[in-house]
């Protein structure tokens, strides 16, 4: 029997359990703020930025969103962060990506304070991740990792295989997995034999960002199956993983909607509430 590894009920014991957090802080006449910066009109980041708004309400978290115009200059953008970065209120700040094009990525994130970098994606917490000494874990790859806790899925002396070497998840959740004593595997678009590297996986990650990409030859019997895609089909959100084909060769398997998506913002509560505290410490 193939088991669906539920993210909505994982996320929600996460999602409790940072309520708690925030409630105990409260007590302790602390607040806990997260600072959203969104620039530009794309519609998916605007949904993303919406949907983290409502997680901090409804956790007691205090959530501070602005929406700059396409149009904002880096200093501008920079002002901001700085502002933020010295605002005592503020515990988490997030800048959503992608930037508009006349924007360096690079430079934006390295200017947010790494105590308030709840992405993890400051290259001071992207070090600690690597030498396994961190307090922020990237949101996507953190919130695998809670997945298979709560599945009782030991990585240990696993065949570890992830498709997609991105900063946001594939290199950090390899490390991850490293951690944990998985032997791991990072492929991507030049990986020779892919097929071959892929079916000798006990823990499968995909994140491709190409609908169906896993296909059942890829698999092997018992695999557990992680999907991190969030490919849009005519309307239609589907996953990097062909779900049905490859069902009933998964021992576990996460679905798409309703998997790894919900896990995200449950994890970036968890980033702003470890924030807060170490602030407040
Ligand atoms: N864009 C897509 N995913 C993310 C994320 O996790 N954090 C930020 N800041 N932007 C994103």
């Amino acid at each position: 029997m193939t088991r669906i590894i539920d993210g909505k009920v994982i996320s929600a014991a996460v999602k409790e359990r940072v309520a708690k957090g925030v409630a105990e802080l409260k007590d302790k006449g602390i607040t806990v703020g997260l600072a959203v910066i969104i620039v530009g009109e794309d519609p998916a980041s605007k949904v993303y930025v919406a949907n983290k708004k409502k997680a901090c309400e409804a956790l007691g978290i205090i959530s501070e969103e602005y929406a700059l115009p396409e149009n904002t200059t880096e200093q501008e953008l920079l002002d901001l962060i700085f502002e933020l970065n010295n605002k005592k209120s503020i515990n988490g700040i997030l800048c959503q990506l992608p930037l508009p094009r006349h924007l360096d990525e690079k430079l934006i994130i390295n200017s947010i304070l790494p105590e308030k970098d709840v992405d993890a994606f400051h290259p001071h917490n992207v070090g600690r991740i690597m030498i396994g000494d961190y307090d922020f874990v990237p949101c996507t790859p953190a919130g695998i990792m809670e997945m298979l806790a709560f599945e009782n899925i030991d990585v240990e002396g696993k065949t570890c295989v992830v498709i997609g070497r991105s900063n946001i998840v594939g290199k950090p959740m390899g490390m991850l997995l490293l951690h944990k004593n998985g032997t791991v595997t990072i492929c991507h678009s030049r990986t020779k034999n892919l097929k071959e590297v892929c079916k000798n996986a006990d823990i499968l990650v995909a994140a491709v960002g190409k609908a169906g990409f896993v296909t059942p030859d890829m698999v092997k019997e018992g695999a557990v199956v992680i999907d991190v895609g969030m490919n849009r089909e005519n309307g239609k959100l589907c996953g990097d993983v062909d779900y049905d084909a490859v069902f009933d060769k998964c021992s576990a398997i996460t679905p798409v909607p309703g998997g790894v998506g919900p896990m995200t913002i449950a994890m970036l509560m968890q980033n702003t509430l470890t924030a807060a505290k170490r602030q407040n410490s």
